[in-house]
């Protein structure tokens, strides 16, 4: 395969600008304010985001989830506590996520420490969840090695049996809150001169400044 093309693929950004300004001082906020703007824009899997951690080696890992909530405290994803995602928490309680939506050409980059959410907050997501998702839940033990597909299919409907209409949520299940301490918005600009905004937390207040792209 010749990577000559991939070479070439390159996109000049020239929708929008990110002025200091515009921000406000409250990065929450000004979050709120793009994601509204994404959604909008139709921005598929608006809600999904890159979540990064590391293990006991300090070697990274990074996947996908979904932002399920936001609110002053931070961002709320769920999981499966007992995933290799779950440990490596555990382990070193701190975390990465980045937002990319290509039709805004922007990009939202968090950090921060994180806090498993409350039991009541986690049953109400659960209970909210299709059927469906619910005995997904119970019937996978993320990240862990099986041995065929049959395998989660047979605890699928081995689940399904035994809770009828009343799934409960499992222990091993349940939110994570990331409490911001950085956040940064990048609008990509013509020439590779993107605009980049940093907010960082001290002492409870947020303090901003522009960063070279
Ligand atoms: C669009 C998308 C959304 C996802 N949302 C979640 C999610 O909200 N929670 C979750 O645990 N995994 C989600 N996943 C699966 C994760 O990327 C990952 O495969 C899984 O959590 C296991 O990760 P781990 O082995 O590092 O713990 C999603 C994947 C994609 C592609």
């Amino acid at each position: 395969m010749s990577s000559k093309h991939i070479a070439d693929i390159r996109t000049d950004y020239r929708l929008a600008k990110l002025d200091e300004n515009e921000t406000g001082s409250d990065p929450l906020m000004f979050f709120a304010r793009w994601f509204a703007e994404a959604e909008q824009a139709d921005v598929r899997e608006v809600n999904a985001m890159t979540l990064a951690t590391v293990d006991n080696n300090f070697q990274p890992h990074a996947r996908i989830v979904l932002l399920k909530a936001l609110d002053k405290r931070g961002f709320v994803f769920f999981s499966n506590y007992d995933s290799d995602k779950g440990h490596q928490l555990d382990v070193k309680n701190a975390a990465a996520l980045v937002f990319f939506w290509p039709e805004l050409e922007r990009q939202v980059r968090i950090e921060g420490l994180v806090e498993k959410i409350s039991e009541a907050e986690s049953d109400e997501y659960f209970l909210s969840r299709p059927e469906g998702s619910r005995i997904g839940a119970w019937a996978s033990p993320q990240s862990r090695p099986i041995s065929n597909r049959a395998e989660i299919e047979k605890n699928y409907s081995k689940y399904t049996k035994q809770f009828g209409k009343n799934i409960p949520r499992p222990a091993f299940w349940g939110g994570f809150r990331v409490l911001p301490n950085r956040i940064e918005f990048w609008q990509g600009r013509s020439s590779r001169l993107h605009d980049r905004i940093c907010f960082t937390l001290y002492n409870d207040s947020w303090s901003r400044v522009r960063l070279a792209p």
